[in-house]
């Protein structure tokens, strides 16, 4: 616009040639926007799906133990001046019902582990936006098993229904990240990344706080808090058809340039986009010489051994970190640091969790990744120490459980300042076009079961190490920070080409350069699934 004032007229000239620079700011356009925002009703149904178990716990025991026939309303008649809280440890404690429990919440993660496999075939099969709209039928059909859970056998209902569950979260959490930093402006890479794990912590904390007794975590609703489940899923799916396929699977995937443009612009604006494109078509032809890496020659391949190793280790770093021992048994650590209303404590963990995700949102791409990622795991490793010391003074010293409680609330925010975040667009940045689908998948399946480990085996360790359970993680934590200041590279503001430049560097210093080339002929060949 051109505004020219004279002594005799005002002259205003306005320009409607399409704009050929687009500031960064300018990148983010609606279309961009509700992608993202689409994209991301998966992630919140992973993190409803992941926090939804805890809060109604006894309530669902119980109705197990109902229709296994070892818990009824009349044998269950509390005696005298008791409560009926003190009858369900009974119920609780019977071998079939804990085993039915321990079941129903450990099914989520092995149905995760098993399609994390399969992200990359669903992504490049119709797409990423067809691929996240196929496998809503799962989450739907799971939410529904569920939700009808009293129509049929209980037990047999739930479990089914977050088996189907968590077969979709394994999918979901790699097509979203995997569609995102396909879509994302270079310069928001990072915040738009961080976007999958802000709706993972506000799916836990709705979970959280719906799932108390006087919400729906009670006796008569808790099979619709289950079914709810299932709820994002039918809103995404009304929304995906109105999202642009991801360019990058356009051009280099599918070769149709035409499109890509298309689905550019729909993304970012009437903007001149030769670079991008070239970019992408540098990409192609990296691609192209690639052939499909499948997930078997990604792990034999020297080529990508170094990418493959920082991926691996930054989702066991968050895994290991003991994150889910907080999330999962939050309550009884509390109680156990002599904290007073453990629940809400707990509530309080997820509101930090949300409020630290928004602070990485913000900083990620101005502090960078490998910043984030460090100080994370530092004060990580500080606070687990801090826990140990609170939980071992706790009987001589009676502050010492605002001790205990300050370091868990700060255990959690630095985990969400880096190494909640990050591992999962990290991959997706590391990789380029044709190793990207076998990478996401092996890094989810990596991270699928590392938090199938630690909640199954948590309560085991913290018997055999009591109050010193956390310096385990302490030490761990350590050995990943020390990990992350010598390998995980800075991947900020970096096209895909100068990131995948930094680890080609890296390879030739290693001076296997032979080797390599004859690898990477082996893989232009390969064609397996
Ligand atoms: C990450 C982890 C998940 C954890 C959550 C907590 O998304 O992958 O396992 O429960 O953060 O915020």
């Amino acid at each position: 616009v051109c505004v020219c004032v004279c002594g005799v007229c005002v002259c205003v000239c306005v320009c409607l040639y399409p704009i050929n620079y687009l500031s960064p700011l300018q990148q983010l356009t609606g279309t961009l926007a509700l992608a993202v925002f689409t994209a991301a009703l998966g992630s919140l149904q992973y993190g409803y799906s992941l926090g939804v178990i805890n809060a109604p716990q006894q309530v669902i025991q119980k109705h197990y133990g109902r229709s296994l026939g070892v818990w009824s309303e009349r044998n269950a008649v509390p005696p005298e001046n008791s409560t009926e809280e003190e009858e369900l440890p009974d119920v609780a404690h019977n071998p079939a019902v804990v085993m039915y429990w321990s079941l129903s919440v450990a099914i989520f993660s092995i149905g995760g582990m098993l399609s994390s496999f399969l992200v990359g075939f669903v992504g490049d099969l119709k797409g990423r936006v067809k691929g996240m709209l196929m496998v809503n039928v799962l989450a739907i059909a799971g939410g529904l098993l569920m939700g009808f859970c009293k129509m049929w056998k209980p037990h047999i209902m739930v479990i089914s229904g977050r088996a189907v569950m968590g077969f979709y979260c394994g999918l979901t959490s790699g097509l979203v990240p995997m569609y995102i930093g396909e879509i994302a402006p270079k310069a928001y890479r990072g915040a738009l990344g961080t976007l999958h794990q802000l709706a993972i912590v506000t799916g836990i904390l709705i979970s959280q706080v719906i799932g108390l007794d006087f919400v729906l975590g009670n006796d008569d609703m808790w099979p619709l808090l289950l079914g709810l489940s299932g709820a994002p899923a039918v809103l995404q799916s009304l929304l995906l058809p109105l999202c642009p396929e991801s360019p990058r699977y356009l051009y280099i995937q599918l070769g149709k340039d035409q499109e890509a443009k298309k689905s550019l612009y729909r993304l970012k604006g009437r903007y001149d986009a030769t670079s991008d494109l070239e970019e992408m078509r540098r990409e192609k032809e990296e691609a192209d010489k690639e052939a499909r890496v499948s997930i078997l020659s990604l792990i034999r391949s020297s080529v990508y051994r170094q990418q493959l190793f920082v991926a691996l280790m930054m989702h066991l770093s968050q895994q290991l970190s003991g994150i889910n021992a907080i999330f999962y048994y939050s309550t009884s650590i509390f109680s156990r640091a002599g904290v007073a209303q453990p629940v809400y404590a707990t509530i309080g963990v997820g509101v930090i969790n949300t409020v630290f995700t928004l602070v990485s949102v913000a900083l990620v791409d101005k502090a960078g990744r490998r910043t984030l990622t460090l100080i994370g795991l530092g004060g990580m490793c500080c606070c687990a120490i801090a826990m140990t010391v609170g939980l071992k003074f706790q009987y001589e010293y009676s502050w010492m459980s605002y001790i205990s409680m300050s370091a868990i609330f700060l255990f959690v925010s630095f985990f969400e300042i880096g190494p909640g975040p990050i591992p999962w667009f990290i991959v997706a940045e590391l990789f380029s076009q044709g190793p990207r689908p076998a990478a996401i998948a092996l890094a989810g399946c990596c991270n699928w079961t590392s938090n199938f480990i630690i909640g199954m085996t948590f309560q085991y360790i913290q018997a055999w190490l009591d109050c010193y359970v956390f310096i385990l993680f302490a030490a761990l934590l350590l050995g990943f920070t020390v990990f992350a200041y010598l390998r995980v590279p800075e991947t900020k503001g970096k096209t895909f080409e100068e990131i995948a430049a930094v680890f080609q560097k890296g390879r030739k210093k290693q001076a296997q350069s032979p080797k390599d080339d004859t690898e990477l002929q082996q893989l232009k060949t390969s064609t397996d699934a």
